[in-house]
């Protein structure tokens, strides 16, 4: 039986049979950094790889979420500290990740209290301080922390408020560009949470509000108090269930929509196969789409996603994001790495375009496979 592929330590490799080299002759090209920013790590930037122009032009078109203009894809940091699909990375690893992917034109990060918890902020903090203006910092509140573990939902306006003093100090900054609820907490109307950031907003410790896996209904009565800026939900080839009226909501409202996931925590990125198994530590032994019968059956999908790939000459990975950003224009996807290499040939994804046809006959092909490990449609219209 083959492992999981991160369990064992084994070196990454890709079973769609594209030669790596080619992902990353998609991703963008070196020592691309922000226009007029002077980085203080400039003297120090990594290997970079090459990459085609339109690549690195496309990080340069901007997407909006709401009024907040973010690069095209971002940069999910929660696995570089909180142990969730990996042991938590030396944060002198990580910070260079972060670095490069503001070299390579990523304007958008992605953290939350909850992520470590609290380490994760600190290293978003550190790294992205000596650029601070020229980034947009989102994270997220919602949880009660006991000894540094979480003990529940807390989204009491006083608790928000020690919450943001909090993200603040460690985040080395003095506003929160997105500053989203992570979980509803049942015992808090979503107009009070609203009404508590609203106050920060006008205090400018927060700039915008954003809302997580809630269902349209509660986004549409918060938008009511406080305009939502974007919404973060799980949403990939695998995770369709936003499909089902919460995109439209978003689009009718003008809120942005942040899939997270958005590689299905690896598997569409072909990091693991229908042998892979996890051990308890790891989140992916929680998620009903990586267990054992789940695995076998979605490797349909991901043979698809392979096959197309392959036509069209770039990675799972890249071609999942691709997907997701060819949807609508107001989705900008933040995929979670460790590695500058994998950041890099998520950002190639932005080179990937699809026509009318191929996108229809794509969705054709996936809508036939039955998904196992999924939630269900109707499961969109709950708050989670
Ligand atoms: N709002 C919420 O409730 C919520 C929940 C979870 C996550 N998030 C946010 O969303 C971000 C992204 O979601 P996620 O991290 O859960 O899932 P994801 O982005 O779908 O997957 C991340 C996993 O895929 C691997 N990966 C990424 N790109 C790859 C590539 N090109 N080749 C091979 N492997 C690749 C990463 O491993 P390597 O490290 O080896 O690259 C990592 O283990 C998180 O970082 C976090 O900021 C939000």
């Amino acid at each position: 039986m083959k492992k999981d592929k991160e369990a064992s330590g084994l070196k990454t490799q890709n079973s769609s049979g594209i030669n790596r080299r080619s992902f990353l002759a998609k991703s963008v090209l070196a020592g691309v950094s922000l226009s007029g920013v002077s980085c203080s790590w400039a003297a120090t930037r990594s290997d970079t790889g090459k990459g085609s122009n339109n690549a690195v032009a496309a990080i340069n078109e901007k997407r909006r979420l709401g009024s907040l203009e973010v690069s095209p894809v971002g940069l999910g940091c929660m696995s570089m500290t909180s142990g969730h699909y990996n042991p938590p990375r030396d944060i002198e690893e990580m910070v260079p990740v972060i670095r490069g992917a503001v070299d390579q034109g990523v304007t958008f990060f992605d953290t939350a209290e909850y992520y470590g918890p609290f380490s994760n902020e600190a290293l978003v903090g550190r790294a992205l301080a000596p650029v601070r203006n020229q980034v947009v910092i989102a994270t997220k509140f919602g949880f009660q922390f006991e000894n540094e573990k979480p003990v529940g939902r807390n989204s009491r306006p006083e608790h928000i408020r020690r919450a943001v003093e909090g993200m603040l100090k460690r985040l080395q900054t003095d506003r929160i560009d997105l500053l989203y609820l992570h979980r509803l907490d049942p015992n808090v109307p979503v107009e009070d949470v609203a009404g508590t950031v609203s106050e920060l907003i006008k205090e400018g410790k927060a700039l915008h509000f954003g809302l997580s896996e809630v269902s349209p209904q509660t986004l549409r009565r918060a938008h009511a108090v406080q305009p939502v800026t974007a919404l973060q939900s799980e949403y990939s080839l695998i995770q369709r269930v936003h499909e089902n009226q919460v995109l439209d909501t978003c689009e009718e409202l003008g809120v942005g929509f942040v899939p997270w996931g958005p590689v299905s925590r690896g598997f569409l990125a072909d990091k693991f196969n229908e042998y892979s198994r996890f051990s308890e530590e790891s989140r992916h032994s929680e998620v009903p789409y990586f267990e054992p019968e789940a695995l076998q059956a979605n490797m349909k999908l991901l043979g698809l996603v392979r096959d197309l790939g392959r036509r069209k000459g770039v990675s799972p990975a890249q071609l999942s994001l691709a997907w997701l950003l060819a949807h609508k224009p107001f989705i900008v996807p933040i995929p979670g790495t460790t590695k500058l290499h994998h950041m890099k040939e998520n950002i190639g994804a932005l080179d990937v375009k699809f026509s009318q046809e191929e996108l229809k006959e794509f969705r054709n092909a996936f809508s036939k496979i039955e998904l196992v490990g999924v939630r269900s449609s109707e499961s969109a219209l709950t708050d989670m």
